[in-house]
């Protein structure tokens, strides 16, 4: 070879070098074990460098995936996704060898333990994600030297503790995701310095103290979630300045009464959900003006005065949720926007005629002296004057039970009892009475990221256990705010009301998928009986069947079973939108025939204090006050008790 032919050979031999450096080789080892010890060698068999070029496990999509960089003399591994493959056990003391990780992917597994502080040392982290996974201990202030974060999420996990304040030393962040972490205790004013954040998820956290005042700084906050926790309102006016936020979710705020007038300059917004805020005043006119708004949802507050004739002229508004507010006035069809798909005004003083002849509209009137020839259409006519205690409303009347197949067909039980069909489909606000108008079942609520999901019933094809009466349990209704059955007609007495529920819409297993938490509460005659209720939990497992039973009473006919979610529970295992209140069955019987005892069959009929309103569909007795008075019992007591400190 001559001198020619050697340098080629010298500069082919760099080429391969410079092309193919050698990986860091405590690299090398470190990743190797963290391979064994989730034993993830069937995966990925890494028997040469995980940094050789175009290697399989690189690209964005591989799973698990190895990317490095070898732009120096050595390479290192930057990248490490080990993404809803159900490892398990601990974090490996090899994870921090590699300390030029930039992406670190852990997501949707079941790693268990706590955080090593020794996370700290990864001090070039930009995306952090150890969201869905069994981890607890406290949450490792170590996390608040990783200062090139751009996006951190611990979210659904076992964690205990409060956050801590070092996190605010992570001031590029522009993602973070927390909901769901177990977390309690006040939210530390260091995370004031969070300016960069774009994203957070802080729901389902026992986060106390009041609503911070420093997110109305974060001026580039596009998404805000804080439901389901312990803070107090009010809602800071310096909200007002979040002008980029798209979609906003506060919910379940005690103390202190909020009002709207923040909400002027959000124009931005096309989700706004404040849920159960103790919301006082007049509904601005101007909300009206926000040109993107398709969910407004500002049910369950204080809210006072009518409908404002704006409401029309919404651009893009398609659920509209005024439900269980001090609404008054007439609500007219002048008032209603052509793209609304669902309008829930249920449980508020108002009236008036809606005669829109629109089947594209759900709505739920109940709870209102609103005459809804969308519901004259239906089967729902009958329920309203059943709901007002009316005695005209069936000639079975007074009864002294009702059952229900909530989300399936007729069933009888093993011990002889009918449970009737409840398998029509719900919209996202509606009313829907029984064949035998002996109940019925109102439904508001859209489940936000996922309104094409589930309509409001789920079915599993799975065996029950703990019941022969699997059949009963493989159908149920979900909903993502409100749910109520009425048993209507009702004789006055003391009546015994069983719930039957068996989760099966979230799994048990040993895999992130059987991490999801499932918790609502539910209310009977305006008390309610349960709180944070979790099925799996109570059940020790899914498709287990739990009966809760409760004794109440009927004095105007009427048996109102609410189920509620206040923002508490996992939003999206092992699905988007996996969340709210479940019931598979309800039956309910007057004590006094379980007993034989005649004493309890007097059978008082309600006042029927409604006034008749000819119309179209014939003699209609529309007003509902009894219900409008009980509303208001039930919105005081539902205020009263979030504000009382035995939450948690
Ligand atoms: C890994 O690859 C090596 C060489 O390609 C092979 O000998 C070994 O059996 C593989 N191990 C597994 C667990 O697949
Ligand atoms: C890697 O892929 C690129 C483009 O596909 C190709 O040019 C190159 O030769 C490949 N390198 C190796 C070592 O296979
Ligand atoms: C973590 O999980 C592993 C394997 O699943 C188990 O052996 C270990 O006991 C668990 N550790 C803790 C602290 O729960
Ligand atoms: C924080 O990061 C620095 C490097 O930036 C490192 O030297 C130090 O050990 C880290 N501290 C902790 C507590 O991990
Ligand atoms: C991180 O935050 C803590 C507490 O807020 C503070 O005392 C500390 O100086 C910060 N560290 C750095 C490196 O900024
Ligand atoms: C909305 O913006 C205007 C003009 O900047 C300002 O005067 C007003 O106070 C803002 N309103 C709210 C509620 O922040
Ligand atoms: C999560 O950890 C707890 C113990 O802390 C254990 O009981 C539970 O089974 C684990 N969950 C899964 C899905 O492995
Ligand atoms: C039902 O009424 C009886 C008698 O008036 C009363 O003692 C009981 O506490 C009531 N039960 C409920 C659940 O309100
Ligand atoms: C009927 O049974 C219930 C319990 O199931 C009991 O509390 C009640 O006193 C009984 N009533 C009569 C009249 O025996």
């Amino acid at each position: 070879m001559g001198f020619l032919g050697f340098s080629f050979f010298v500069l082919w031999v760099l080429e391969i070098v410079a092309a193919q450096p050698k990986t860091e080789p405590r690299e090398v080892d470190a990743i190797n074990k963290i391979i064994d010890h989730w034993k993830l060698r069937s995966k990925l068999n890494l028997s040469v460098d995980p940094c050789i070029q175009n290697a399989t496990w690189a690209p964005d999509t591989a799973n698990p995936r190895i990317a490095c960089d070898c732009s120096d003399t050595v390479c290192h591994i930057t990248h490490l996704k080990i993404y809803a493959l159900d490892v398990s056990g601990e974090i490996p003391q090899q994870l921090f060898v590699l300390t030029e990780l930039v992406d670190l992917n852990l997501g949707q597994n079941v790693i268990n333990d706590s955080i090593p502080p020794e996370i700290g040392q990864l001090s070039k982290m930009e995306y952090l994600s150890l969201g869905i996974n069994n981890l607890t201990g406290l949450v490792p202030a170590e996390l608040g030297n990783l200062t090139k974060l751009l996006s951190l999420s611990f979210s659904s996990n076992n964690f205990q503790g409060t956050l801590p304040p070092q996190l605010g030393n992570l001031t590029s962040l522009n993602q973070l995701y927390i909901d769901s972490s177990g977390l309690s205790g006040p939210i530390p004013e260091e995370l004031s310095n969070l300016k960069s954040l774009q994203t957070l998820w802080a729901s389902d956290n026992r986060f106390t103290g009041k609503l911070p005042k420093f997110l109305g700084t974060f001026t580039d906050l596009k998404v805000l979630r804080l439901e389901g926790t312990s803070l107090q309102g009010p809602i800071p006016s310096s909200y007002g300045s979040l002008t980029k936020l798209e979609d906003l979710r506060i919910g379940d705020l005690t103390a202190d009464d909020s009002s709207l007038a923040f909400l002027e300059n959000l124009t931005s917004l096309s989700i706004l959900s404040l849920r159960n805020c103790r919301i006082a005043g007049p509904l601005p006119e101007q909300v009206s003006t926000l040109p993107d708004l398709e969910i407004l949802d500002l049910s369950f507050n204080k809210l006072t005065g009518p409908i404002p004739t704006s409401f029309k002229n919404f651009a893009s508004l398609r659920y509209l949720y005024l439900g269980s507010n001090n609404l008054n006035g007439d609500l007219t069809p002048d008032v209603i926007n052509s793209k609304l798909i669902a309008l829930d005004v249920s449980f508020n003083s108002l009236s008036g005629n809606l005669l829109l002849h629109r089947k594209d509209l759900s709505m739920n009137v109940v709870g209102t002296s609103i005459n809804d020839n969308n519901l004259i259409n239906g089967k729902a006519s009958s329920i309203l004057h059943c709901l007002q205690g009316s005695s005209k409303c069936s000639t079975k009347f007074p009864s002294t039970s009702f059952s229900v197949n909530c989300g399936g067909t007729k069933q009888v039980s093993a011990d002889g009892i009918q449970y009737d069909d409840d398998s029509e489909m719900l919209g996202a606000a509606s009313l829907y009475s029984s064949a035998n108008s002996r109940w019925s079942v109102s439904s508001s609520g859209v489940f936000i990221s996922n309104p094409n999901g589930p309509r409001f019933m789920v079915q599993t094809d799975s065996q029950i256990t703990n019941t022969l009466d699997s059949e009963l349990y493989k159908t149920a209704r979900i909903a993502p705010s409100s749910l109520r059955y009425y048993g209507l007609g009702l004789g006055s007495g003391k009546y015994q009301v069983e719930l039957h529920f068996a989760e099966i819409q979230m799994d048990d297993s040993h895999s992130w998928k059987g991490l999801g938490r499932r918790i609502f509460d539910v209310y009977i005659q305006g008390d309610r009986v349960l709180q944070d209720f979790n099925i799996i939990n109570e059940a020790g497992g899914s498709k287990i069947v739990l009966i809760k039973s409760f004794e109440a009473n009927v004095t105007n006919t009427v048996m109102d079973i609410h189920f509620y979610w206040a923002g508490r529970g996992t939003c999206c295992i092992p699905f988007q939108s996996t969340f709210g209140p479940l019931v598979s069955a309800i039956h309910v019987t007057q004590v006094s025939e379980l007993n034989g005892s005649s004493k309890g069959k007097k059978k008082h009929v309600g006042r029927i204090l409604g006034i008749t309103i000819g119309c179209a569909a014939g003699l209609l007795i529309i007003s509902s006050i009894f219900y409008l008075w009980r509303t208001k019992k039930e919105t005081e007591r539902m205020l009263v008790l979030t504000d009382s400190p035995t939450k948690g």
